[in-house]
């Protein structure tokens, strides 16, 4: 078993990463030394492949578990669930010391995070995360929160978890696609942070995709490593932990415009890095080769790399500004400088649309 380290004092906390670990999670919660009453907040997907593990173990380690599901779906994400929430978490008699396990991806992460953030005021938080997605990126550095109409995410909160128990094991019932949306937010952290893990990705990115055990326990916690020591260093985003956005300024426009149906999110992701990639380079922030090297990669792990027909520049940049992310009509864009570093630009979302050529 692996283990990374949030550094953020008494808030600090462990992501265990191993193979085959799911009934240890019980022994693991115990030694946090909450209350007996625990919710486990899943769907029925996922539910109906490890709810049963992750109940049994609790219940070995002493705990009384109600498990708690809400429908699959981004489309779920949003206030009317987070109330449905609180009020199976109230009904179980969920205490202040009671914790609340996360069962899933970042769907489930995000919303249950928001929950056990404002249940109570605040309960203990456990991240089980069983995407790709949600193993690399989503469990870790405590944003919560659910989306409005208006834009993904708007409402939410920082809450850190007191635990990441991530089970490579569980990727392996996820379907392709899946696997291929967490690739999205693996590529990210290469391009941001990591030459190395790009150059391994470029060597053998299929390698990682056919996920054996000891290469998926590795670039997970590789990943973990790089995000945990942004979210060390600035954990309420209020400088570097924007670099985590790569990508996201369009990517989020993408999956508002096409009402969350289209693209997983992890797709939306891949389309604007590969945005925000080109842009970096007709800028002269990075090397057109830059560029061409990170497309070339997403679109060898199978994911789009295009912004899809109909969108003109217009609907787009008008998306952009709806995004939180604005602040005083610009945004703080992530441009690329080369593999493994980035710049900040900021960009009006007109200038954002127009530069890029849309
Ligand atoms: P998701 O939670 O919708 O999960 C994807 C699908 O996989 C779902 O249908 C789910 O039921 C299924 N699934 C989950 N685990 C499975 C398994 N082991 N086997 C088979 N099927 C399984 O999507 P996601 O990609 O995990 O997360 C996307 C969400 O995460 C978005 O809402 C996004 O905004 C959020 N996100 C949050 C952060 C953060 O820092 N909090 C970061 C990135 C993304
Ligand atoms: N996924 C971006 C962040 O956690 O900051």
């Amino acid at each position: 078993m692996e283990t990374v380290t949030v550094e953020l004092s008494e808030r600090s906390y462990p992501i265990a990463i191993g193979a085959g670990v799911l009934d240890g999670l019980g022994e693991r919660v115990r030694a946090l030394r909450c209350g007996r009453r625990a919710a486990v907040v899943t769907n029925p997907a996922v539910a109906s492949l490890y709810g049963a593990s992750v109940v049994d173990s609790l219940e070995s380690a002493s705990f009384e578990p109600t498990l708690i599901e809400i429908p699959d779906g981004e489309e779920h994400k949003n206030l009317a669930w987070f109330g449905f929430l609180h009020d199976h978490m109230l009904q179980a008699g969920l205490d202040r010391e009671s914790p609340v396990i996360a069962l899933g991806g970042g769907v489930v992460g995000d919303l249950a995070g928001f929950s056990a953030a404002t249940l109570l005021r605040g309960v203990p938080f456990v991240q089980v995360p069983t995407t790709l997605l949600a193993q690399v990126d989503s469990s870790v550095g405590g944003k919560t929160g659910v989306n409005h109409a208006n834009g993904k995410n708007l409402i939410g909160t920082f809450y850190q978890p007191h635990l990441v128990w991530i089970d490579v094991h569980t990727l392996r019932s996820l379907p392709e696609r899946q696997v291929r949306a967490g690739m999205a937010e693996v590529i990210k952290y290469a391009v941001i942070l990591s030459p190395g893990l790009f150059e391994r990705l470029e060597e053998g990115i299929e390698c990682v995709m056919r996920l054996d055990d000891d290469v998926l326990v590795d670039v997970v916690r590789l990943c973990c490593e790089l995000k945990a020591k942004v979210v060390s260093e600035d954990e309420r985003e209020a400088g570097l932990r924007s670099i985590l956005n790569f990508g996201h300024t369009v990517g989020h426009a993408v999956e508002v415009l096409t009402d969350y149906r289209e693209y997983l999110h992890g797709e939306a992701i891949a389309i604007g890095m590969v945005f925000a990639s080109r842009l970096s380079a007709a800028k002269g922030h990075c090397a057109g080769k830059t560029a061409a090297r990170i497309t070339a990669l997403i679109r060898r792990a199978g994911l789009p790399t295009e912004i899809p027909d109909g969108l003109d520049g217009e609907v787009l940049a008008a998306a952009i500004k709806a995004d939180k992310k604005v602040s005083s009509g610009k945004i703080k864009f992530v441009a690329v400088a080369e593999i493994g570093r980035t710049r900040f630009d900021h960009l009006t979302c007109e200038e954002i649309v127009a530069d890029a050529g849309y």
